[in-house]
C-alpha cells in the first residue's frame, strides 16, 4: 500500500533516530524532501559539512556529482543517493574529452607546463582527477573567483571545464580575456580558456525576461546564478552561488522586488512575496526533481536491512587524484 508524505516522513525520522546516519540536501531539492535533511547547503558547503560528519551513512539528495564528492572526500563512509541522478552539466565532459581540450591548447602553443586545469565541482571524478593529476584544482560557484584569482598567480593559462558560463562570468568581473574551446578564436590570446558545457535548466533565463521585469516594476532587482549567460549576468543586480543568492535575497527589505534566475524549488522557499522566478518557463533541474520522499525512505529502509541500495563507489586511482584536487580548492 502506497504511504502518504505524513506516513513517510514519521517512518523516516524513525530511521533517521535508529541508524547512523545523516541526511543531505541541496537547495533544488523538492520541499519534501530538503524538509527532512540533517544538513543543507550550496555545493561547497555540503562537501565540507559532510566531511566533516561522522555518521556512518550520509544518504544524499542530490545529483551524482555531490555524492560522489562526499566519498572522494571521505572514502571510509558509505554514500548512498535514494536517486542516482546525473548533472546535464556534468555529463558533458569525460576523462576523453578533457584530454581533447588540452589537446586543442597544445595545438595553439600552450604548452602542458603553463595550463593549469580548473574543473567546477559540476563534473565527474574521472575529470577531477584528470584535473588534479595535471597540478590542477576543483571550484565551486562560491569560490571560483578567489580560486582563480590565485590560480592566476602561477602565470599559466587557466583551463576551465565544463561550465562555459561560469568560466566567462568571472574572467568578466575580473577583467580578464577568456574563450570558449571552438569559437574559432585562438586560445593563446586569452587567459582563461573554456570547455563548451553548460546548464541547460540556467539557459532559460533571457535579457528579454530582465527587461520584462524591469519595465513591469521599475526598480526590482535581478538576482541570478553565475551558470547563467554572461549576458543575463552582466544585466544582473546581483550574481552569486545558491547560499550567496539566499544571503542576498531573505536580506532584503520586506517591500524590495527582486527576480531570481535559478531553480524554481528554491526561489519559491525564499521570501513570501515580492520575489519572481526570472522565466515565464518554470526552471526545473529535472534531475535534482527526481528524488521523492518516497526514494529517501527506501534507502534507509534499505540500510536498516542490511543491503544498502545506490552505493556511490570511486576506483583508488580516480578518488586519489580527485581527492587531491578537491583538497587543493578546500585548502584555500
Ligand atoms: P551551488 O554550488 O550554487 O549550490 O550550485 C550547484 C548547482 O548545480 C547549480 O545549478
Ligand atoms: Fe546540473 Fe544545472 Fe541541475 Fe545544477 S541545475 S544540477 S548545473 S543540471
Amino acid at each position: 500500500m502506497q504511504l502518504t508524505n505524513e506516513e513517510l516522513k514519521n517512518k523516516i525520522n524513525e530511521y533517521k533516530k535508529k541508524l547512523s546516519v545523516t541526511l543531505v540536501a541541496h537547495f533544488y531539492q523538492r520541499d519534501e524532501v530538503f524538509d527532512m535533511a540533517d544538513i543543507t547547503g550550496d555545493s561547497l558547503e555540503l562537501a565540507i559539512r559532510t566531511r566533516d560528519d561522522d555518521a556512518e551513512f550520509v544518504v544524499f539528495c542530490g545529483v551524482g556529482f555531490m555524492g560522489q564528492s562526499v566519498k572522494v572526500l571521505s572514502p571510509n563512509k558509505r554514500v548512498l543517493m535514494p536517486k542516482v541522478a546525473c548533472c546535464a552539466m556534468a555529463t558533458m565532459i569525460d576523462g576523453t574529452q578533457f584530454d581533447a581540450s588540452v589537446k586543442a591548447l597544445n595545438e595553439s602553443g600552450i604548452t602542458n607546463e603553463n595550463i593549469l586545469p580548473i574543473t567546477y565541482i559540476n563534473s565527474n571524478a574521472d575529470v577531477k582527477a584528470k584535473v588534479g593529476e595535471m597540478g590542477g584544482l576543483v571550484c565551486t560557484s562560491s569560490n571560483a573567483k578567489k580560486i582563480i584569482t590565485t590560480a592566476l598567480k602561477e602565470g599559466k593559462k587557466i583551463l576551465f571545464v565544463p561550465d562555459r558560463c561560469l568560466g566567462q562570468n568571472i574572467a568578466n568581473q575580473m577583467g580578464l580575456r577568456s574563450c570558449v574551446i571552438g569559437d574559432g578564436s585562438n586560445p593563446a590570446d586569452s587567459d582563461i580558456i573554456c570547455f563548451n558545457g553548460f546548464c541547460s535548466v540556467h539557459q532559460l533565463f533571457s535579457v528579454d525576461d530582465i527587461n520584462f521585469y524591469r519595465k513591469k516594476f521599475p526598480g526590482i532587482l535581478i538576482a541570478t546564478h553565475p551558470e547563467c549567460d554572461p549576458a543575463i549576468c552582466d544585466a544582473s543586480d546581483f550574481v552569486g552561488s545558491t547560499s550567496q543568492l539566499i544571503k542576498y535575497i531573505t536580506e532584503l527589505p520586506a517591500e524590495q522586488k527582486v527576480a531570481v534566475g535559478t531553480e524554481f524549488n528554491m526561489v519559491n522557499r525564499l521570501r513570501p512575496n515580492n520575489t519572481y522566478i526570472l522565466s515565464s518557463t518554470k526552471p526545473e533541474c529535472p534531475t535534482m526533481n527526481e528524488t521523492t520522499l518516497q526514494d529517501v525512505y527506501d534507502i534507509l529502509k534499505s540500510i536498516d536491512e542490511g543491503e544498502p541500495l545506490n552505493e556511490i563507489h570511486v576506483d583508488d586511482n580516480t578518488q586519489k587524484w580527485a581527492k587531491i584536487a578537491l583538497e587543493r580548492m578546500l585548502a584555500l
